[in-house]
């Protein structure tokens, strides 16, 4: 009996092992931000950013984040500026009583496509394209997760029955999703002269979506790096000091 309650005890989180890795046999990407001192590549971030401007924000909202953001990811502040200015931003009231447009100011939020869920409803087939602001972290292996369902669309197997609207994916649970496939190669033109192939458009996108998530990621690892190094020491000067103290009964 009691060898059994301890093969259970032993085999239960064995068992939970063999779940997580069935579930995380999805392909896994290579990222400038991943590992112990992994940093955002700026001008992945940049470009992504440009992608995200050019196709996802025609649906998806990044409530979040805001113009003057972007300074963190290397623009000037007059570039920010400009980049602000290109979207219009529903203001007041005015001394009337009047709600007007304006230009939007680096102190704005990012614009959402749509004025409510409703409107985001009735232009997507019933469907809610949800906001991008933390998604990286809204998903389980997010990063990986969105890169393989960015590059995930294929025809559905024989016999896979497909709703209306929808589209297959490979990666997505149920393997069929809302979105048309929002991204192929050639969809966004860079200035920086890098190929627009479609697993590049989805790593620049991905990089900029892991950024607005975890925009404190560069900082957490360097406090990481210091606290170890304060560690290290500490431990060292610790050990001489209690082989000080112990001289004697040694
Ligand atoms: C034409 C509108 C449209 C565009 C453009 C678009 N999406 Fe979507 N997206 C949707 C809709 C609608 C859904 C909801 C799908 C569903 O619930 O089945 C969605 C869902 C998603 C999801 C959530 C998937 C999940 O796990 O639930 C992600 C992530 C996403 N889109 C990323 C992107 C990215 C990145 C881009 C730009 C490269 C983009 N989308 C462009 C309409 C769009």
């Amino acid at each position: 009996m009691r060898i059994l309650l301890i093969a259970i005890i032993f085999l239960l989180p064995n068992y939970n092992l063999l779940a997580e890795n069935s579930n995380s046999s999805k392909p896994k990407h290579k990222w400038s931000f991943s590992g112990f001192t992994g940093t955002f590549d700026r001008a992945s971030v940049q470009r992504g950013l440009k992608v995200y401007r050019e196709v996802c924000s025609g649906c998806h909202s990044m409530k979040l984040l805001y113009y003057r953001d972007l300074i963190d990811i290397g623009f000037s502040k007059e570039q920010v500026k400009a980049i602000a200015a290109d979207y219009t931003i529903i203001d007041g009231p005015n001394d009337e009583g009047e709600m007007f447009e304006r230009p939007a100011r680096p102190s704005d939020r990012f614009v959402s496509p749509f004025a409510n869920e409703q409107e985001a409803r009735v232009s997507n087939n019933g469907a809610y394209p949800p906001d991008l602001s933390v998604i990286t972290k809204a998903r389980k292996n997010g990063v990986d997760y969105l890169y393989n369902l960015l590059l995930g669309y294929k025809e559905p197997p024989e016999g896979f029955e497909i709703g209306e609207g929808m589209y297959y994916n490979k990666w997505i649970e149920g393997n069929q999703i809302a979105m048309a496939p929002p991204l192929d190669e050639g969809y966004v033109d860079y200035d920086d002269g890098t190929e627009n192939t479609l697993p590049q458009l989805a790593e620049d996108v991905v990089t900029f979506l892991a950024w607005s998530a975890e925009p404190e990621l560069e900082i957490r690892k360097k406090i990481g790096i210091k606290v170890i190094l304060f560690f290290i020491i500490f431990g060292i000067i610790i050990y001489l000091i209690k082989q000080r103290l112990w001289r004697d009964v040694n």
